[in-house]
């Protein structure tokens, strides 16, 4: 069994020694704190882990227990780590500079620290998502401005999915690499181990993931693209598709990581000045780069998710990502002036009719 510093070290054989200590040192430090948060997440009710903690994120959101619990075991793991001037995380208004390592640490760490908080009391899976930044300005503690860098800079990304196994997925750089908790020696000897070395997504598909309650508010192009796969045989892309909604992204990532598929969190018109739900930094940009990195695409659209330049830390974007064949699809929706379809055909269809002016 192949132990994550071992699987990294081979992974990243081409870097120079420093940058690969760097990177070895910090994703095994948060691997650890996030199988802390697993251990957390897996005691549920036990571990006070349910429920609202009856305060807000600076995005007005409420948070729950766990959302909190999740943010300090990072806070804890990253504080500790001297490779990392600073972080950013949901749960936090703005990013924090390292108390000792802000002006010598050479990465920067955006996080989600609890994706699919909704799902918890459900038991249902949930993750964390991680970005690992350059800090190029060093000498000085990072702010907001830092790390505002399009997702193509990262020099590492990844996610934890806690379901039925906890599973780290990493890529850096070098193609994505899916790591498995063993607990069966007791937590306290718990230990990552590669279970699977250069994930490939396929590049079609015939399943998708979408919210199908927003319909009414999507742009035409997904409109286009969801009628023409619910129409099914008849319609035409002439072939079945099948749906999945789980509302927590790493799992719905996760799924297309090892069957294919499409997930998108469309931009539509509930609140125009909201582009999508999903965050750029640290939700859309690493998921962007795991993807691309295990040959699929990721885009809002009309761009690719990795040459975005952030505003500000928490900004919102459409996300569309997954199998490549059909993301080449929807972007060529999204860039056809003409681009009509005929509702008539998909017209029984009661979800997915066009929706009345
Ligand atoms: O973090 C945002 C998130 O919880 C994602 O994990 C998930 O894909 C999405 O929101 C679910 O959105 P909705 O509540 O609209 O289904
Ligand atoms: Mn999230």
């Amino acid at each position: 069994m192949i132990e994550l510093e071992a699987a990294l070290a081979a992974n990243l054989a081409d870097a120079h020694p420093d940058v690969q200590r760097v990177l070895i040192d910090t994703l095994s430090v948060m691997a650890q704190a996030c199988a802390r948060i697993g251990e957390i997440a897996s005691q549920g009710m036990l571990a006070q882990a349910h429920g609202w903690a009856g305060t807000h994120n600076s995005q007005g959101e409420q948070q729950k227990r766990l959302d909190l619990l999740a943010d300090d075991c990072m806070r804890d793991a990253l504080t500790a780590c001297p490779h990392v001037a600073g972080w950013a995380s949901e749960e936090l208004e703005n990013a924090q500079a390292s108390p000792h390592h802000g002006q010598t640490g050479p990465l920067l760490v955006v996080y989600d620290p609890l994706d699919g908080s909704s799902n918890i009391e459900a038991n249902i899976s949930i993750g964390t998502i991680f970005s690992i930044l350059p800090h190029r300005y060093r000498g000085a503690n990072p702010g907001d401005a830092d790390f505002m860098q399009p997702g193509h800079q990262q020099v590492a990304a990844g996610y934890v999915l806690y379901g039925p196994a906890t599973l780290m997925v990493l890529t850096c750089r070098r193609g994505v690499l899916v790591f498995t908790l063993d607990k069966r020696a007791g937590m306290e000897s718990a230990r990552w181990v590669l279970t699977q070395d250069q994930v490939s997504i396929p590049i079609a598909t015939r399943e998708f993931a979408i919210n199908a309650s927003n319909q009414r508010f999507w742009e035409k192009p997904i409109q286009r693209y969801i009628a023409e796969c619910v129409a099914g045989e008849n319609g035409p892309r002439m072939k079945d598709f099948n749906m999945r909604w789980v509302a927590s992204m790493v799992a719905e990532v996760h799924r297309i990581m090892t069957r294919g598929g499409v997930f998108l969190y469309p931009r539509d018109t509930r609140e125009p000045i909201k582009p999508g739900r999903l965050r750029l930094m640290y939700e859309a940009a690493p998921m962007a780069l795991l993807v691309q990195e295990a040959g699929g695409r990721a885009v809002n659209g009309t761009s690719e998710l990795l040459d975005l330049i952030p505003d500000v830390l928490h900004q919102k974007v459409p996300v569309i990502l997954g199998s490549k064949d059909e993301i080449d699809r929807i972007v060529n929706y999204h860039a056809d002036p003409h681009e009509n379809v005929s509702w008539q055909l998909f017209k029984t269809r009661s979800l997915f009719v066009q929706p009345q002016a």
